[in-house]
């Protein structure tokens, strides 16, 4: 099944009365090979990708999940030939002239967290207006992790919590918690990784601690309703505990 299958009017989501996730993050993963099965450079899988994570987003927001989170540039993805880096840059720039307006219409709120100062100055100002243009917006919370790392955000809030002057008392996880680059939202409930590896490859080591994950063969670009519909109803399967016990009496865990 493909987004736009059926007809125009969008379907009841299959998870409807389910337990929907609060925050979804996702590890985009398999343009390459996706392109490579159409014999195509790999810039091409990154774009048939984007238009996914334009139809994700919908799909999101017709859900009711909150907060949306997207691997889309790891720290480690500047080893990719030079052409592939920078076609990557372009499609930020296309992908926010391209769709900026109708996320800010749609009432999306975009944040983007990574090491800024690695990237051009035009990638970095097309991702500040992305934020600036949609900061009072009060739907989805759409994250973009963008020359992003776990273990780049666990020092740069270390570093942030010794230029506040924190004291080893006071480094408390509340305290570095409030300074890791997701601190604008809860802990992701679901993790998903498409593309068939099953590996964190840095994504966000510190926020899931407790994520229920979700690996699929399906390649980025091929993700659609149907997918997302499987991933949810293994989320509301799942029995989360949060490493206490369930009482007979009160069902959840205490
Ligand atoms: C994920 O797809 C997108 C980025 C890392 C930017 P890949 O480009 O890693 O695709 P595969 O894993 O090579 O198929
Ligand atoms: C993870 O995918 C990064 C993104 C999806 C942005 P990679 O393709 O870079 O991960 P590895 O190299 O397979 O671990
Ligand atoms: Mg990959």
């Amino acid at each position: 099944m493909s987004f736009f299958s059926g007809s125009s009017t969008p379907a009841a989501p299959a998870s409807a009365g389910a337990e929907v996730p609060r925050h979804v993050a996702i590890v985009m993963d398999g343009n390459g090979r996706w392109a490579r099965k159409r014999f195509m450079p790999r810039v091409f899988g990154h774009k048939a990708g984007m238009e996914t994570v334009m139809n994700v987003i919908a799909d999101c927001q017709r859900r009711g999940i909150s907060f949306l989170t997207l691997y889309a540039f790891s720290s480690e993805n500047w080893k990719r030939p030079e052409e592939e880096v920078s076609g990557l840059m372009n499609l930020v720039l296309v992908g926010v002239s391209k769709y900026l307006m109708r996320l800010a219409e749609q009432g999306v709120r975009i944040k983007v967290m990574g090491e800024r100062s690695a990237v051009s100055p035009k990638v970095r100002e097309a991702w500040n207006e992305a934020e600036r243009v949609t900061a009072n917006n009060t739907g989805l919370t759409l994250t973009v992790a963008f020359n992003y790392g776990g273990r780049w955000d666990v020092v740069q809030a270390c570093r942030q919590a010794m230029a506040d002057g924190l004291t080893a008392d006071q480094l408390t996880e509340e305290a570095l918690s409030a300074r890791m680059a997701l601190s604008h939202a809860p802990d992701p409930d679901l993790f998903i990784r498409t593309g068939g590896e099953i590996r964190i490859s840095n994504f966000l080591l510190w926020q899931i601690a407790y994520a229920e994950f979700h690996f699929t063969d399906c390649l980025w670009p091929d993700f659609d309703v149907a997918e997302m519909d499987k991933a949810l109803a293994a989320f509301a399967r799942r029995d989360r505990r949060f490493g206490g016990v369930k009482t007979e009496a009160s069902g959840p865990a205490v």
